[in-house]
């Protein structure tokens, strides 16, 4: 079951720049701050309210997350929808002809996540992700 929006994800040229606006002017409390090395981002988590804002700063050049930045520019790249079984999401989503991008979930900065094509939501990439127990 979907209970809430967990974060929304925000591309960023620089993280340190991005959290001058998020941390220090709007006073949110940084809950994550990593380098996930297999997806060549770095990603921050701002606590707001039950959500999150993630800025998600690219590390490299070969990432589908530089190639956005590059033709796109900063700004709002998915939202991210939380469930308590991510796998059950994922196969309903497959059911319903929802077009996926992760055949499984795998570990992503929220939890265990999933990503759904934005052709198939709208043009708005969809995230689901499911909380570890350990958090962050
Ligand atoms: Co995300």
């Amino acid at each position: 079951m979907i209970t809430k929006i967990h974060h929304v994800g925000i591309v960023v040229r620089s993280a340190d720049e991005a959290l001058k606006f998020y941390r220090d002017a709007l006073g949110l409390p940084v809950t994550a701050d990593k380098v996930v090395e297999d997806q060549g981002v770095r990603g921050v988590l701002l606590q707001i309210g039950n959500s999150e804002i993630e800025l998600i700063e690219p590390t490299r050049t070969d990432t589908g997350v530089y190639r956005f930045l590059e033709s796109r520019g900063e700004g709002m790249h998915h939202i991210c929808f939380e469930t308590d079984d991510v796998e059950a999401e994922l196969e309903a989503a497959k059911q319903k002809g929802i077009q996926v991008i992760d055949e499984k979930p795998r570990r992503g900065l929220a939890g265990m996540i999933c990503f759904l094509h934005p052709k198939s939501n709208h043009g708005v990439l969809v995230e689901f992700a499911q909380p570890l127990p350990e958090g962050h």
